[in-house]
């Protein structure tokens, strides 16, 4: 097992990452100081893992929230299904809220657990690829709204994160490569090397030989970490985590929820971001190529779908980066070297959405 901390001063907490630590209650029990336990999760996770969590709380009150499976139930309407649970079983302030699945499932229980009472306790125990790289560390909480990706949300920090990687054996190949675009992300953003080392490892990642996996999860989330330890609430370089987001979230709310899966869209948001990166004459010809071809290379959509420029704009401004009604962009400098947030000249940016994977 490898243990990671996420360094927040008094709200640090330990990333726990390692195979069959779902049967290691002990390391996330010890965080929780009451005896009252809510577990979230949805019908796909709960048939498969359910059991080994709430079984390991023998002496406590457990409650459970089983949600239908899909990125269209993450609203508040779905939401609200947690604090029923929690009034009807009368749960106190001390309860513990843990959230057992993907990212739809960590975001939601994470804000439902920063909403109670004015906030409880929450663990993260994520169990797919995206949610053990990305989504259950840095605490960004929260739920869609028919307008908007994520709109509505807190910053909310876990007890602890633990990453059983045993989990993912039962992760479609679908699902696994959405996971692969936030690993990709990190090589883009700031470490040049891992971004080679995929390169390099993508075929046998694909095959999903556990030594690699393991290295694909640790190297992501102490990327994560490093970030979030800077800029908690994103008031700097954590937006560079946002790479080929705004695009992509577009692509999410344009299409409806669940069309694209989030990883999805963000590869191909990534692949948008490269291209006006490149129309800016800061990525050359082979270095854009290079961030298409990775994404590609991880089975990833590289092409956007149909939506016409102007509908494209019109999700584009509803995003959590802009100012005072300017798109502001996440893109590249490099290969392994992100910009801040930068105000996107309308024209450039519709080059992009008119030329960029259009036949
Ligand atoms: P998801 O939560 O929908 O999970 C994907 C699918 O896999 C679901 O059908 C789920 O039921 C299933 N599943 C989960 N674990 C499984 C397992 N072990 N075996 C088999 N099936 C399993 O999607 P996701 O890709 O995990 O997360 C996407 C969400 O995360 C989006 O809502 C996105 O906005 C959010 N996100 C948040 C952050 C953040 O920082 N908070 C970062 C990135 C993404
Ligand atoms: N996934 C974006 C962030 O955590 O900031």
């Amino acid at each position: 097992m490898k243990t990671f901390t996420v360094e927040l001063g008094a709200r640090s907490y330990p990333i726990y990452i390692g195979s069959g630590l779902l049967s290691r209650p002990e390391l996330y029990q010890q965080h929780i100081k009451s005896k009252q336990v809510l577990v979230l999760t949805n019908e796909t996770v709960a048939a498969l893992y359910l059991e080994p969590v709430v079984s390991a709380f023998t002496g406590y009150t457990v409650a459970t929230v089983i949600l239908p499976d899909g990125e269209q139930y993450k609203t508040l309407e779905f939401l609200n299904r947690v604090f029923d649970e929690l009034l009807t079983r009368k749960f106190n302030r001390n309860a513990t809220l843990i959230a057992l699945g993907g990212g739809v499932i960590g975001d939601m229980g994470g804000f439902a657990a920063a909403c109670y009472q004015r906030g409880i306790p929450f663990i993260q125990i994520p169990t797919t690829l995206l949610a053990q790289v990305d989504s259950s560390v840095g605490g960004k909480t929260g739920v869609n709204h028919a307008l908007g990706k994520n709109m509505i949300g807190a910053f909310y920090q876990p007890l602890c994160v633990l990453a059983d990687t045993a989990t993912l054996n039962t992760l479609d190949n679908r699902q696994f490569s959405a996971g692969l675009a936030e690993v990709i992300k990190y090589g883009l953003i700031r470490d040049i090397e891992f971004f080679v080392w995929l390169e390099n490892n993508m075929e046998k990642l694909l095959e999903r030989d556990p030594e690699l996996l393991a290295y694909v999860i640790e190297r992501s989330c102490l990327n994560k970490a490093q970030v979030v330890a800077d800029d908690e609430t994103e008031s700097g370089v954590r937006a560079t985590l946002n790479l080929g987001h705004t695009f992509g979230h577009a692509i999410e709310t344009g299409c409806g929820y669940g069309s694209y899966l989030h990883g999805e869209a963000v590869a191909i948001g990534t692949c948008q971001a490269a291209d006006l990166s490149w129309r800016l004459g800061w990525l050359d010809d082979n270095e854009k190529d290079r961030v298409i071809r990775l994404l590609a290379q991880a089975r990833l959509p590289i092409t956007p779908p149909e939506l016409a420029t102007e509908r494209f704009l019109e999700l584009m401004e509803v995003d959590k980066k802009n100012l005072d009604g300017q798109i502001r962009l996440i893109l590249l400098h490099a290969i392994g070297k992100a910009t801040l947030p930068v105000n996107i000249d309308h024209s450039t940016l519709r080059m992009t959405l008119e030329n960029y994977g259009k036949a």
